[in-house]
């Protein structure tokens, strides 16, 4: 049977044109790099026969520099909106073929266009970069087209959730748009960000370096922290993005989605019970204590491979979605640094942004001291995550497994800074410092002049820990609201998410916080 004719050639010919992009021979070389196209892209991205194309015949309007007879459709950069599982979402996708992706003023009203109506309709905005930057050949309009979309980042920040995908190329100034939004996911080997390319730095500083080892997304998952979340290939990166979306709201103004489980709420874990060793110097593995307790053992990690001392992801528990924050003892003996609290406040924000209700893992150990800590800006940037826990009025729990001393004692929401539900394990240790460091601060002399220091030393230690490295003492002061059974972990937090559905807490009318930055 022959297929119906179309009563819109003109059309069908037009919009073939448009999905092809820059044509077969771009299409293929594409593919050799192991890439995808922008519109297979969004396939795996969006629900299937869920997108709906805007702004398809868009064509740039420059007519010089031989541009005037090369206006593909489209001008690089495929946009619209569509669903994952279920619930809108705006997307682009920057479609290298197309003048290598770069952008020009046409190419960036399309993006703007989506991003102002994700903000009126309030549903994320989702980006999948892959440019070769600014349009060399409309000059400033590629410019200030790219400084309309970082204004519009900025102002839909905390308004609906923004997430980038780094799929390619994506240099100089084009890196602070997906630097402002939440979350950065890069592809193995066929991306990279920097500001400034490898030529660049060999002139000026000499130094010999790959674009992958200068902005690859090993570099920025281990060692810059601009990359929260790495994937394999394009297919891997694009479902790691869809299986975020059911641990997200809409907007600022929802709710997350609840997702079903079979996972009973009082489901006790005896393992629990003997998970923290009897030596309190010995480490164990925090990543185990989440999977035990959350719903079907799920938990997705967000910066997994860097500042590991520090483990923030999400997860769900009697089926409402949670922002974890746990101290990594496995890792440095979980001690707060420069990058753990950076990493931590960013994380700390964005759930507090979106009414996602904050679980704090406890057991760490007190700031990391040092000449390079103190010179780099602990002070400064520790004071990020204190700062993000003070502010945040969403639903904020913890649960002190082992070690809760000195200021990490306080940062680590605290009852002190509005935790709301603060829970201690019988394993827990609450105190200024640890027994060793505070005995021979506080019995330096009596120590100095035994016969047997040792001795007087390690009766000094048990007199402490007997009085200090144990829950009931804030307890006492009602600065714990419980101690419980490890095993009845996740009972209580379910049971207090319930009870914390309704929280109210207005922060003092501002303009805006000064975070110290
Ligand atoms: C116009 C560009 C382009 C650009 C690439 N192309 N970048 N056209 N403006 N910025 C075109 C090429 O001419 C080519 O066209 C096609 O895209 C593919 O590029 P290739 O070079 O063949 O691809 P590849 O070898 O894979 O190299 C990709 C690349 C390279 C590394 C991205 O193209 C490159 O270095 N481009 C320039 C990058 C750059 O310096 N951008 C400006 C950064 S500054 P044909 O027709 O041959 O297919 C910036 C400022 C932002 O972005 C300001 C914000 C404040």
């Amino acid at each position: 049977m022959s297929s119906p004719r179309s009563l819109f050639p003109d059309l069908d010919q037009r919009r073939a044109e448009a999905q092809l992009g820059g044509g077969e021979k771009r299409i293929a070389k594409q593919h050799e790099k192991g890439k995808l196209t922008a519109r297979e892209r969004l396939d795996v991205l969006l629900d299937e026969g869920s997108f709906q194309e805007l702004g398809t015949f868009v064509r740039h309007q420059v007519s010089d520099f031989g541009l005037a007879n090369n206006r593909p459709y489209g001008d690089g950069v495929v946009t619209g909106y569509g669903t994952i599982h279920g619930r809108l979402v705006y997307v682009f996708s920057q479609d290298f073929t197309v003048f290598g992706g770069s952008l020009g003023l046409a190419h960036a009203q399309k993006i703007v266009k989506i991003m102002n109506l994700a903000l009126e309709n309030g549903a994320p905005v989702i980006g999948l970069n892959d440019s070769g930057g600014a349009r060399i050949q409309e000059g400033v309009n590629s410019l200030g087209g790219y400084a309309d979309i970082f204004l519009l980042n900025t102002l839909a920040s905390g308004v609906v959730p923004q997430i980038s995908a780094i799929m390619g190329p994506c240099a100089g100034g084009a890196v602070y748009s997906p630097a402002i939004t939440d979350f950065v996911y890069m592809v193995k080997n066929t991306s990279y960000m920097f500001v400034t390319g490898p030529n660049v730095v060999k002139t000026v500083t000499q130094e010999d370096v790959t674009a992958e080892e200068l902005g690859g997304a090993d570099t920025h998952a281990t060692k810059s922290g601009v990359c929260h979340v790495t994937a394999a290939n394009d297919v891997d990166c694009l479902l790691k993005i869809r299986d975020l979306m059911p641990y997200i709201p809409q907007n600022c103004e929802d709710p997350p989605p609840a997702r079903a489980t079979n996972d009973p709420a009082d489901r006790a874990d005896a393992e629990l019970d003997t998970l923290v060793p009897e030596n309190p110097n010995k480490p164990y593995d925090m990543h185990d204590v989440i999977r035990r307790v959350v719903d079907d053992g799920q938990f997705y990690e967000i910066h997994e491979d860097y500042a590991s001392n520090l483990i923030v992801g999400f997860a769900h528990l009697g089926g409402r979605s949670i922002g974890i924050v746990a101290n990594q003892p496995a890792v440095l003996a979980g001690v707060l640094d420069l990058n753990t609290s950076i990493k931590g406040a960013r994380f700390v924000r964005f759930c507090d942004a979106f009414n996602i209700p904050l679980v704090v893992f406890e057991d760490v150990p007190g700031f990391l001291p040092g000449t390079d800590q103190e010179w780099r800006g602990v002070i400064r940037h520790g004071a990020k995550l204190l700062y993000a826990f003070c502010e945040a009025t969403v639903p904020k729990m913890t649960v002190i497994t082992r070690k809760a001393y000195g200021g990490a004692y306080d940062v680590m929401n605290s009852k002190h800074i509005r935790g709301d539900l603060n829970f201690a394990w019988p394993t827990a240790e609450i105190a200024v410092m640890g027994p060793q460091g505070a005995v021979e601060i506080i019995y330096r002399k009596q120590i100095g002049e035994a016969d047997d220091p040792q001795t007087v030393k390690d009766e000094f230690i048990a007199q402490y820990r007997e009085k200090f490295a144990n829950p009931y003492v804030a307890a006492e002061f009602g600065y714990i609201d419980d101690v419980i059974e490890p095993r009845r972990t996740r009972q209580k937090l379910i049971n207090g998410l319930e009870m914390l559905k309704n929280k109210v807490v207005n922060n003092p009318k501002k303009k805006h916080s000064n975070i110290p930055l």
